[in-house]
């Protein structure tokens, strides 16, 4: 009955997690709103933002868990990828928690733990299955075959999911992060009122760049015979850009599915709490016959949850990293 605690902070978002034996007993996440007037991540301010809330962070997961820091078994950390300012302050307080209290250290891949949060509620894909991981650096279509055996089979050439949204919303004058607000505004919007195109990319890769390209002429010219354009129109433009944004990620999952043969489907990263991404996929499913996963909105952005169920097989599989381990910006998969 291991008792992990693990610490989130690749990025802009400060978490902890305690898990015992491979169940989730809390999952704090201190979001950092100090980026939003800069229109992205500023890393030197996350990492100070970091180093500022980590502490609170930590002790409200161990109290909500119930449990004090000597009842921890293992201290978890995610170690790459991500920004290295922000890894480090996670990378450097676990170690001193795990040098402290004497308990091994764990080292987690930010990327392989979203897929892993597929496997925190009870209704769990069994294995082998296929995962769509799609967040603000990364998309992915990756193929596992046990917890800690996994291959990126498709990503991305260039922009990730998350940034054509968040980049797309930025063109509209929309604040960062803007996927979460086009998804908001094209719930009122009519899907492919305007049509922006699929790049024809080979194989189970992903393009984004020219779609943002698109989108940028595409709001020049009409503002052109429209300055008022936009906002007049922001419903219908927003369900456009994400409908186009959704079908080429389930295009692409659905030629993996057919590829490998696998009908157990997951999603995950911040992108798969898009709306109309879960509705499709569901769908998309049930046309298939797949068994479909999707987890709890809370396990899709960045947490430290997923670092703790990764954690915990990693810890089941006596997978133990020493105090010279640190923090990387890239890591191989
Ligand atoms: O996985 P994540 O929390 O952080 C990274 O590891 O990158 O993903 C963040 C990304 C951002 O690009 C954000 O705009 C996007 O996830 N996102 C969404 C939604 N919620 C978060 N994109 C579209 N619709 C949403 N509801
Ligand atoms: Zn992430």
């Amino acid at each position: 009955m291991p008792t992990i605690l693990a610490i989130e902070s690749s990025c802009d978002d400060t978490s902890a997690s305690v898990c015992r034996d491979g169940e989730i007993l809390s999952n704090v996440i201190s979001t950092q709103p100090i980026h939003k007037k800069y229109g992205g991540v500023v890393p030197e301010l996350a990492s100070r933002a970091h180093i500022k809330s980590i502490v609170p962070v930590v002790d409200e997961a161990l109290t909500i868990a119930g449990i004090g820091l000597p009842a921890v078994d293992a201290f978890a950390f995610t170690q790459a990828p991500g920004l290295i300012g922000s890894l480090l302050v996670g990378a450097q307080f676990t170690k001193s928690m795990a040098l402290a209290f004497d308990k091994p250290i764990i080292t987690v891949h930010h990327m392989q733990s979203h897929v892993l949060a597929n496997l925190i509620p009870q209704h769990k894909p069994g294995f082998p299955f296929l995962c769509l991981t799609v967040s603000g650096g990364h998309t992915q279509i990756v193929l596992c075959e046990g917890p800690l055996q996994m291959k990126v089979i498709g990503h991305s050439l260039d922009d990730a999911a998350g940034e054509a949204f968040d980049k797309s919303a930025k063109l509209l004058g929309l604040p960062y992060p803007g996927g979460p607000l086009i998804d908001k505004y094209a719930a009122n919007g009519i899907y492919e009122k305007f049509k922006f195109p699929e790049p024809n990319i080979e194989g189970l890769n992903f393009s984004f760049s020219g779609l943002k390209t698109s989108i940028l002429y595409f709001i020049r010219d009409e503002e052109k015979k429209n300055k008022n354009f936009v906002q007049e129109n922001i419903h219908d433009v927003c369900a456009s850009i994400q409908w186009r944004i959704v079908s080429i990620l389930l295009n692409k999952l659905e030629k993996a599915a057919k590829q490998t043969g696998i009908k157990n489907l997951c999603i995950a990263g911040g992108v798969s709490a898009n709306s109309q991404l879960r509705q499709a996929f569901e769908q998309l499913g049930k046309k298939l016959n797949w068994r479909t996963f999707i987890p709890p909105l809370e396990y899709c952005t960045d947490n430290a949850a997923m670092i703790a169920i990764t954690a915990y097989y990693k810890y089941l599989a006596g997978d133990f990293a020493d105090l010279s381990v640190s923090a990387s910006a890239r890591a191989e998969w």
